[in-house]
């Protein structure tokens, strides 16, 4: 069974950036959110992405018109029914994520594959609320989607070897490099990242230094891309905090456990840049730190 129609039901940070490349990637996409507003900036964010390439000579705009004339926007979820593969972007809240499925569930073909960008839940708590078990996987993007190479894609005890395969030929075909990881919360990556982000964090609360020397520190002393308060500023404060809450609760480890400060953070609406504000103001050009 090929994939040609790929449902996304979240345009947020993630989805935007999955519906972005697997549009450019020549898949016919529908993506699908909770209410015409956040349709609209959705919509919006994959717009701006993709005049950005233009405007780079990344993408050409004859492409980009080809790969705009591939979406449809939606916020029906039954307008998903004839989708091969749903993948789900939407908030880090398994309620919600299995609210979801169960309607998909009724909604798709007995051939549709459902994929969760989950960072820290895992596919098993997904997939037994449905009836297809078998056709359920892990298909966990980075942040930036269009620029991050890596894609985990992940196989539960009830995951067919059909349906993981068909998953990895789908990341390969986005022009992405996939890795497969077992279904433990927080797969290969986050295992590894998410405690040296809230590491970080614990630092910052025992005085280590500040904001910005930390970042610097990290950045120019490990050769890292960015450090870990811009890091937590891009991924989202509120997305964090429920990672956080989420592998902690599965593993028990001190490691896992949301510090206070990131709670008091998320608790004053600072989201990070998605909000405008995080651990920095990111109002003007450049990322100016916040008093903390
Ligand atoms: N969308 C599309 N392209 C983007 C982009 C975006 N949001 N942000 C940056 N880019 C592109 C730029 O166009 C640029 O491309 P060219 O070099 O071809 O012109 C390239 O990325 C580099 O961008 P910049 O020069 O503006 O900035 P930079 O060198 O600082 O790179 C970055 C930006 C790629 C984001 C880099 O800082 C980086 O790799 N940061 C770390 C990202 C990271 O660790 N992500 C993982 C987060 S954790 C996660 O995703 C998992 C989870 O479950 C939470
Ligand atoms: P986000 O807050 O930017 O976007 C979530 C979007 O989902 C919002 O636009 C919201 O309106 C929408 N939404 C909520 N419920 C919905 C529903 N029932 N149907 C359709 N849309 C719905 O969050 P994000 O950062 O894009 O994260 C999305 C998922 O991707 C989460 O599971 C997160 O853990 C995971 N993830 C995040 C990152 C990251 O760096 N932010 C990286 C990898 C994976």
């Amino acid at each position: 069974m090929n994939i040609s129609t790929v449902g996304v039901v979240g345009c947020g940070l993630m989805g935007s950036g999955i519906a972005e490349i697997a549009a450019k990637s020549g898949f016919a996409v529908k993506v699908r959110e909770v209410n015409a507003d956040a349709l609209a900036a959705g919509e919006k964010r994959i717009r701006k992405s993709m005049d950005r390439a233009v405007a780079k000579e990344k993408l050409s705009a004859e492409d980009r018109d080809a790969a705009w004339a591939r979406f449809t926007f939606t916020t029906e979820v039954s307008d998903l029914a004839d989708c091969d593969l749903v993948i789900e972007a939407i908030v880090e809240e398994l309620e919600a994520k299995n609210e979801l499925f169960v309607a998909l569930d009724e909604l798709c073909g007995e051939n549709t594959i459902f994929a969760s960008n989950t960072s820290s839940l895992t596919i098993t708590d997904m997939a037994a609320a449905t009836q297809r078990a078998d056709r359920f996987v892990g298909l966990h993007f980075f942040n930036p989607v269009p620029v991050m190479k890596l894609v985990e894609v992940v196989r539960t005890i009830a995951t067919s070897d059909e349906t993981f395969d068909r998953a990895f030929a789908f990341a390969k075909a986005l022009g992405k490099v996939p890795i497969a990881a077992k279904d433990n919360s927080g797969f290969v990556v986050n295992l590894l990242l998410v405690p040296y982000m809230l590491d970080a964090i614990r630092q910052l609360e025992r005085g280590v230094a500040s904001v910005a020397d930390i970042d610097t520190g990290m950045a120019l002393g490990c050769g890292y891309p960015m450090g870990p308060f811009l890091l937590c500023d891009f991924v989202g404060i509120d997305t964090l905090y429920k990672i956080s809450e989420i592998m902690f609760d599965e593993y028990r480890e001190e490691r896992y456990a949301p510090p206070p400060l990131l709670k008091r953070i998320v608790t004053m609406g600072r989201y990070g840049r998605k909000t405008g504000m995080g651990f920095y103001d990111w109002s003007g050009d450049e990322p100016v730190p916040l008093p903390i």
